[in-house]
C-alpha cells in the first residue's frame, strides 16, 4: 500500500513539473500532423522510408524515435552518440525548435 501512494505522489510529480515546463498556449504547440510530418518528408523520408532500418513513414514510427531520444539526438547531439542527421547538414534551428517543443508536450498527432 504504502509503495501504491509513494508511486501516486511520483506521477504527480512528474506531471506538475511537466507542466511548468510546457507552458506555452495550446495552439504554439506544434502537432505531427502537418508540422513535424512536413519536416521529416522534406529533410528525410529520402532515406528513412518504410524499407529502412530506421523508418520514419508515419507518427508512431517517428513517436518511437522520439521517445527514445533518437530523434533529437541525431539532429543535436555533438558527442557522437549518435548519428548525426541529416546526412551532410543540419536541420534550421526553428525547425529543430518545434521538434523539441513536439517531443516535451508527448507528441500529439
Ligand atoms: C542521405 C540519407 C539520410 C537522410 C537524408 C537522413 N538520414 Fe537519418 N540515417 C541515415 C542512415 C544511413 C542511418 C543509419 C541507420 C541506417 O542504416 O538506416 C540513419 C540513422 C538515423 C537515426 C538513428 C541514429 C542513431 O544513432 O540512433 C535517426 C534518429 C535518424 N537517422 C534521423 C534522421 C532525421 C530526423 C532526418 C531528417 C532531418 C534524417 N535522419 C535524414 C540516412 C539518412
Amino acid at each position: 500500500m504504502k509503495i501504491l501512494i509513494a508511486f501516486t505522489i511520483l506521477i504527480c510529480f512528474s506531471s506538475c513539473s511537466k507542466d511548468k515546463s510546457t507552458n506555452l498556449p495550446t495552439s504554439s504547440i506544434p502537432r505531427f500532423n502537418p508540422t513535424i510530418q512536413i519536416i521529416i518528408q522534406t529533410n528525410c523520408i529520402s532515406c528513412h522510408d518504410v524499407t529502412s532500418t530506421v523508418p520514419m513513414h508515419d507518427f508512431n514510427s517517428v513517436q518511437l524515435l522520439a521517445l527514445s531520444g533518437q530523434l533529437l539526438g541525431s539532429l543535436t547531439d555533438t558527442s557522437g552518440q549518435y548519428l548525426h542527421m541529416p546526412v551532410g547538414g543540419n536541420l534550421p534551428e526553428q525547425k529543430i525548435n518545434e521538434i523539441k517543443i513536439w517531443i516535451e508536450n508527448d507528441c500529439p498527432n
